[in-house]
């Protein structure tokens, strides 16, 4: 375990200066405990962050947590939308983040005059955003959803009603399908770690061990090809799993097979192999790392603790609308699993 150099100076006593070795860990439990802070991390987050966390989860269950908590500080270990989101549904909450620079490329694709100009092209048609999107495209929706209910919210709107989604293309090809709908219009957006697993990728792993049982984000480039494959008998489609970071470790609780191929995010495999260690999970994309979430250090958090950085700020007219979207997808969507 590595450790975190608490000196005595870090906390003004009478007496000689002193050097004692804790874990950051300790530290950590120490600050969160002194703060009445909850610690919440997401399932990509390094696997010394998640353990060091009281709650992991996907981010539908961490927006339940946050939402429920009786802490009076959060600190969300995520990206910068989970932290904002977060903050809408405990708006006189801390809601702290290691560092605000932990951003999202997916929710980069589109911001709010962006949104406001597709709206304006298809003005009978309902807003659905997933859940990684600012919180200023969030108060430009009419209701949020994550991956784990997506296709529940979208069966929630009447069948006659036009839909905007946004802004993953993956996610909106797979809620498409899932639905039967065709009045669904998709934002272009991905997110560069899930574009990066490729169905040739997918492929060639599941030829080299084809008794293998495959678990996909719907985010991921490969997929659409994923259900395709399946479909047409490539891929084993008893075996071929489309599921949110939550549905990924239900089903893993679940496995008896020797091994399961897992596309998403590498950080997913720690808590993947915490649940079931008889099987073995392989990634698809060993290098599908995402930069933001990795943004989050040991040093980052304790300072985040100390000091009380970063803290989400958002502007009232955007927490009343956004919230709205938020608190709609709450109600919908079903309950994901969180530690
Ligand atoms: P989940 O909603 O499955 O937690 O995914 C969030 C995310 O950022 C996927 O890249
Ligand atoms: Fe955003 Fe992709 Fe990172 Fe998820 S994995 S936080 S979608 S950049």
């Amino acid at each position: 375990m590595s450790s975190y150099r608490l000196t005595i100076e870090n906390f003004p006593k009478e007496g000689p200066a002193v050097t004692t070795a804790i874990s950051w860990q300790d530290e950590v439990r120490r600050l969160a405990a002194e703060q009445d802070a909850v610690i919440l991390a997401h399932n990509y987050q390094e696997p010394a962050i998640q353990d060091v966390a009281d709650h992991v989860g996907d981010s539908l269950a961490l927006s339940r947590i946050a939402a429920s908590t009786d802490a009076s500080t959060i600190v969300f270990c995520g990206v910068h939308f989970m932290a904002e989101t977060a903050k809408l549904l405990s708006p006189d909450k801390t809601v702290l983040i290691p560092t605000a620079q932990a951003g999202c490329s997916l929710a980069d694709t589109i911001d709010a005059d962006q949104l406001r100009a597709w709206k304006a092209e298809h003005p009978d048609a309902v807003v659905v955003a997933y859940v990684n999107t600012s919180a200023a495209v969030k108060a430009e929706a009419d209701v949020c959803c994550t991956s784990s209910n997506a296709v529940e919210v979208v069966n929630s709107i009447p069948a006659d009603r036009p839909i905007l989604f946004l802004p993953d293309q993956f996610l909106g090809a797979h809620v498409r399908r899932q639905t039967g709908r065709d009045n669904i219009e998709v934002w272009m957006g991905e997110c560069h770690v899930h574009a990066g697993i490729s169905a040739a990728d997918l492929r060639a792993q599941v030829a080299a061990d084809p008794e293998a049982e495959v678990l996909v984000h719907p985010e991921c480039g490969c997929a659409s090809s994923a259900i395709w494959l399946a479909g047409v008998g490539d891929l084993p489609a008893e075996r071929t799993h489309i599921l949110s970071t939550a549905g990924m470790l239900d089903t893993a609780r679940g496995l008896t097979s020797k091994t399961a191929l897992v596309a998403t995010e590498i950080g997913m495999l720690h808590q993947l192999r915490k649940v079931n260690t008889q099987t073995t999970f392989l990634p698809v994309n060993p290098k599908a790392s995402c930069r933001f979430m990795k943004m989050i250090t040991p040093e980052l958090l304790v300072r985040c603790l100390r000091e009380g950085r970063d803290e989400i700020q958002l502007p009232p007219e955007v927490v009343e609308k956004a919230r709205r979207s938020v608190e709609r997808m709450v109600a919908i969507g079903k309950p994901a699993g969180a530690r």
